[in-house]
């Protein structure tokens, strides 16, 4: 391996290498903004796009953040994943607190969310290959997640925000997306039967995505589960991808949990790679100098590929190796 070869020229045509951007550190940032650049050949907006961003006020749309990335990535010959149009999280706080306080009725509120998810899908048209329209609808247990949308809209939500958006922009390939889905499981078998549903009824899904958000503490699924888990979605005529990797640790990092770390990455790229449609391999940040763990997970950390002065990890030495 040439160790100082790029990601993205490693993996070469057959597969895209993305980050999350985390549009404040690329604004701030120029060698954040420079490795952005030249290491990945796909970035998502870390959070840019979702709708507490774009709508922060019913009815005012504001896309300029989510803009400025986008129009780099075409200045920098990289693609754009879309993320994310229906979620339960980031949701602006005129429409929870409209919708808990009665103001926003069901009718209305089905109004809202179509409105959201055409006029952003169209604002992108074109310059998206992959949305993820609904992200996390499944729970650990199998079932639609009890959120806003299944409960005021029920399970039809789902397959409406997948015609709006394919409507709105019919070249663009269509996501599930969620956690815990990388290996077999009742979450990853509830997802097999919604897609196939979905699929019966004609519906535009074209891919699965598993964000791959891993712990060292709690283990890895192998390669070979999850190519397997992948090979039955690609055979309902699926893409898949991994759309948010990070390997995160308890802190302080050691030599052992870094290994470990590698390992789990290692895992989640050869999984992709021995899937036959898996298109897509996207890192949620790059260097632990930016990453949401810290703030989301208490005491764990260190979750990316490089340090905080952008070295490279014992994971970043495996992703070259594998690529
Ligand atoms: C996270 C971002 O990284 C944080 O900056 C933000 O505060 C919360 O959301 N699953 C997803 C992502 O689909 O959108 C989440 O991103 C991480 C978990």
């Amino acid at each position: 391996v040439d160790v100082d070869q790029p990601l993205r020229d490693l993996a070469g045509r057959q597969l895209l290498v993305g980050t999350a951007v985390d549009h404040a550190a690329y604004t701030a940032d120029a060698e954040y903004r420079e490795r952005v650049h030249t290491e990945f050949s796909s970035i998502t907006a870390e959070n840019v796009m979702k709708w507490e961003v774009v709508e922060p006020v019913r009815g005012e749309r504001d896309y300029a953040a989510a803009d400025e990335l986008v129009a780099a990535a075409k200045r920098n010959g990289q693609r754009v994943r879309g993320h994310t149009l229906v979620w339960h999280n980031q949701v602006p706080a005129w429409l929870t607190e409209g919708v808990e306080s009665g103001e926003i009725d069901r009718h209305e509120l089905r109004g809202i969310l179509r409105r959201h998810i055409v006029d952003e899908v169209s604002h992108f048209r074109g310059r998206i290959y992959e949305w993820d329209v609904v992200n996390e609808a499944i729970d650990d247990e199998g079932n639609l997640r009890d959120t806003l949308w299944l409960r005021e809209l029920g399970p039809g939500y789902i397959a409406d925000a997948f015609r709006w958006a394919h409507r709105a922009d019919p070249k663009a390939k269509l996501f599930l997306n969620d956690y815990n889905v990388e290996g077999l499981s009742a979450k990853s078998d509830a997802y097999y039967r919604l897609a196939r549903e979905l699929l019966a009824d004609r519906v535009p899904v074209h891919g699965f995505g598993a964000q791959g958000h891993y712990g060292v503490q709690y283990g890895f699924h192998s390669a070979a589960e999850i190519a397997k888990n992948f090979g039955r979605f690609e055979a309902l005529g699926l893409r898949t991808a991994v759309t948010e990797a990070d390997v995160r640790m308890v802190m302080p990092t050691d030599n052992v949990k870094l290994q470990a770390q590698a390992q789990g990455f290692s895992a989640l790229l050869q999984g992709c790679l021995l899937s036959r449609r898996c298109e897509s391999f996207t890192f949620w940040g790059f260097t632990d100098r930016y990453s949401w763990v810290p703030g989301w997970f208490e005491g764990e950390g260190a979750a990316t590929l490089l340090d905080e002065s952008f070295q490279p990890k014992p994971a970043y030495r495996e992703m070259q190796a594998v690529l």
